[in-house]
């Protein structure tokens, strides 16, 4: 899709600060409507749209939007590893995360930044459900969980089990995350998902950080999904969360028949974007209603 409304131009808002998404595809993208919304709750002039970068042409993409004005941008698939190699300078948590989903610039250099991770923590917590002393299991070992990990281990979990269908994968982030995890007290551990059958503890929250939502399948077969209810906490409330938006995906569906509370990742976007907001227009945190624009999107796509 490449339609003029993808091609913002700051150039053609010369009254307003402007901001966008840039993407591959992104024409689907919710992010103008959460930042209009934003932006007429703190009564400040921005503008919000979308930005097609065709692959290969990111950075020259990025350039020309900075050069004719533009003040941010957020980052969705594919670029956010790109968005990170670009920055001169980084966040700690866009660092700990390796990928970057909100770009800035001062004194002509990119900063990046990663809000995904705060952005679900966020959404759980609110939702409520503490993720304090819980058993996380993590499916997945791609860009999207390995954003997440860091702000996970600051909520003190007790443990967090990474199990992706590639081992190794799951492994590497394990690794990367160890010393946090150490001098927390926090387990973390990687497994080959095939393994999830032989866990035998409790686990409170489950999180599907995998892609195939978007593929239109689970990372789990139904014995799996089964096991997963037997070893769910009993006395206490279990989240199933899926990192997709928008619609009911096959792992949703598994786990509510497993009997888990389920949530998909619209709240996730909304409180990743509330933060790239707070950020570059220097708001304290919090100075957002993200769960009135939170309704209203639900309202809105169903
Ligand atoms: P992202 O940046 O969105 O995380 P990614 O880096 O391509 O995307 O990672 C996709 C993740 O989804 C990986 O963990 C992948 O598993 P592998 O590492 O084994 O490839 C996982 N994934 C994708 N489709 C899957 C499926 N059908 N079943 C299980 N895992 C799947």
């Amino acid at each position: 899709m490449n339609t003029s409304d993808t091609q913002l131009d700051p150039r053609m808002h010369p009254h307003q600060a402007v901001y966008g998404v840039i993407g591959n595809p992104v024409a689907h993208s919710l992010s103008p409507l959460i930042h209009a919304q934003f932006a007429l709750q703190v009564k400040q002039p921005i503008y919000y749209g979308k930005l097609y970068a065709e692959l290969g042409q990111f950075r020259q993409t990025v350039d020309t939007f900075f050069a004719r004005g533009g003040q941010g941008l957020n980052v969705t698939v594919p670029f956010k590893l790109e968005a990170f190699q670009i920055c001169q300078k980084l966040t700690e948590r866009a660092q700990a995360a390796g990928v970057v989903n909100i770009l800035w610039q001062e004194e002509g250099q990119y900063v990046g930044d990663n809000s995904d991770g705060i952005g679900l923590v966020r959404d759980i917590e609110k939702h409520p459900f503490q993720i304090a002393e819980k058993r996380v299991l993590m499916i997945g070992a791609g860009g999207a969980v390995q954003g997440v990990i860091l702000p996970f281990l600051e909520k003190k979990p007790s443990q967090i089990t990474i199990a992706n269908r590639t081992l190794a994968k799951a492994q590497v982030i394990v690794d990367r995350f160890l010393p946090q995890a150490l001098a927390c007290g926090i387990q973390l551990n990687a497994m080959a998902l095939d393994q999830v059958m032989q866990l035998q503890e409790p686990y409170s929250v489950i999180i599907n950080g995998t892609s195939s939502g978007l593929q239109g399948t689970s990372p789990l077969v139904a014995d799996q999904a089964q096991h997963l209810e037997h070893i769910k906490q009993m006395a206490e409330p279990c989240l199933a969360y899926d990192m997709v938006y928008g619609k009911e995906t096959d792992f949703m569906q598994q786990m509510r028949a497993c009997g888990f509370e389920v949530k998909d990742g619209l709240g996730m976007l909304v409180e990743q974007a509330a933060e790239a907001f707070e950020v570059w227009r220097k708001l304290p945190q919090g100075s957002l209603d993200t769960v009135a624009v939170r309704q209203m999107l639900r309202q809105s796509i169903t």
